[in-house]
């Protein structure tokens, strides 16, 4: 079975509640199932921390697996040890984001671990993430 996780970093576990103007009503359960729904015959591995050394050793993890998608909250524009750590995993990787960063704040329109992914989703809400686990699967047919 294909085996995808999906990472959430910082601050995701209050999704639904947090700002629901800029990134949209649904909590992370919501999304777990509307993913597990989505792709029922993709062994999807959903997590999230607010611990940044926890999420490096998540994105180690899923270098054995078919591939990761992550949203990496706010570490997304300074945490170069996660960086680091997309970097020396050889599996797809989508970096995913709710909003559209690149219409926000200025600090938030550059990444730090864009350049050691292979895609970027910003600004599509849920279906971001329904596009990224399309992508890792696409990737896996080719390979
Ligand atoms: C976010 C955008 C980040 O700038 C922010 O810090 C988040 C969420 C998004 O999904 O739009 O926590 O990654």
């Amino acid at each position: 079975m294909t085996r995808i996780f999906v990472l959430n970093g910082v601050n995701l576990g209050d999704l639904g509640q947090r700002r629901p103007e800029v990134y949209g009503t649904l909590n992370l359960n919501d999304m777990e199932n509307l993913l597990h729904n989505a792709f029922p015959d993709v062994d999807l591995e959903f997590r999230q921390t607010d611990y940044e050394g926890e999420m490096v050793g998540f994105v180690r993890e899923a270098g054995d697996a078919d591939g990761l998608v992550v949203n990496a909250g706010a570490w997304t524009h300074y945490a170069y040890a996660l960086h680091d750590a997309l970097e020396a995993v050889n599996v797809p990787k989508v970096e995913v984001h709710i909003s559209n960063v690149h219409a926000r704040e200025e600090w938030r329109r550059h990444s730090v671990i864009s350049p050691a992914v292979d895609a970027v989703v910003a600004g599509m809400g849920v279906e971001g993430y329904l596009a990224a686990v399309r992508y890792v699967l696409s990737q896996k047919a080719e390979s």
